[in-house]
């Protein structure tokens, strides 16, 4: 079990992460927020490269800072930014990568041809890695990231820049690699952790606003997502003063989705809420601002 024990990251005053307690095991993770939530600074913090201003994080009971190479041992890591050599090819990439992790050679090899598997790259192994298509380099980062097996695996924005089908082919790829290992993986994209991550984190300004499956996430606006049919004038009303989860043009009028406690319409009807409808909740400012 990974435990984050009441670990925050200060920068000069400001908290960048704060008071975070997390308790992790076999699974998927999504941790899910805005730019600038906290996700990144969390990430480094648990792989080590950060130290936590307060509180501790422990794998299986132990402090990981004081563990260190063994720790980083069972740890993969993509981060957001990952840097690859263009003038590499994909599987030379990953041998180099696994002389740095002190991986023998014929195994290392025979390691490398299992991954490009894996990642569906077996048959551009020989490409240069500065010719391939934003998805393609994703998957190399995912290849490098389990080149150790690792019992923790974290990424950091994975399906940045994947297509729908690239998108789709990744999440099926984390489930199978989830099974025997803890995942976390950070975006803010909804329908990315929606169908695979058996617990969601939602953070914003730095903590875990709340955390769970999807069910209880949207359990906890229950009630509270409305339909509505609205004139113009109406529509213009109720989106400065709810949150509004979609807007679309009808026949008739202006079919709005908003949240509410209270019935904000004599027409308005109880809708089933989605975990878009939730993080619209917690986020719904900060994308208009968007
Ligand atoms: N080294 C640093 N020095 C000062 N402030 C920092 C530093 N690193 C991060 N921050 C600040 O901490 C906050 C959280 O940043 P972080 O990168 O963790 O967010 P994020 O959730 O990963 O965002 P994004 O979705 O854009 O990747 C931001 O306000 C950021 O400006
Ligand atoms: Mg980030």
């Amino acid at each position: 079990m990974l435990e984050i024990d009441g670990v925050s990251k200060k920068f000069g005053d400001f908290y960048a992460v704060e008071h975070v307690h997390l308790q992790l095991e076999k699974g998927v993770y999504g941790l899910l927020g805005a730019n600038g939530a906290g996700k990144t600074t969390l990430m480094r913090m648990i792989c080590t490269l950060l130290n936590p201003t307060e509180g501790e994080i422990r794998y299986e009971g132990a402090p990981v800072l004081k563990a260190g190479e063994g720790y980083r041992k069972v740890l993969g890591y993509l981060p957001q930014d990952f840097g690859y050599y263009p003038q590499f090819s994909a599987e030379e990439y990953l041998l180099y990568i696994a002389a740095l992790k002190g991986m023998k050679g014929n195994y290392a090899k025979a390691r490398t041809r299992e991954l490009l598997q894996l990642v569906s790259l077996e048959k551009a192994g020989k490409k240069k890695v500065k010719n391939f298509s934003g998805g393609m380099k994703r998957r190399l980062g995912i290849a490098q990231a389990v080149l150790n097996d690792p019992e923790i695996l974290v990424l950091d924005e994975p399906t940045a820049g994947l297509d729908p089908k690239e998108r789709i082919r990744f999440r099926n790829l984390i489930s199978e690699m989830a099974e025997e290992r803890i995942v976390l993986l950070s975006t803010h994209i909804v329908s990315d952790v929606e169908n695979i991550a058996n617990k969601i984190l939602i953070m914003k300004n730095g903590k875990i606003q709340t955390a769970g499956g999807v069910e209880r996430l949207t359990g906890e606006l229950e009630g509270m997502v409305w339909k509505c049919l609205m004139t113009h004038e109406e529509a213009a009303y109720a989106e400065e003063h709810y949150t509004v989860c979609n807007r679309k043009k009808e026949e008739g009028g202006i079919m709005l989705t908003l949240i509410s406690k209270e019935k904000p319409a004599v027409n308005a009807k109880v809708v089933m809420p989605s975990l878009e409808d939730v993080y619209m909740y917690y986020f719904g400012e900060e994308a208009e601002e968007e």
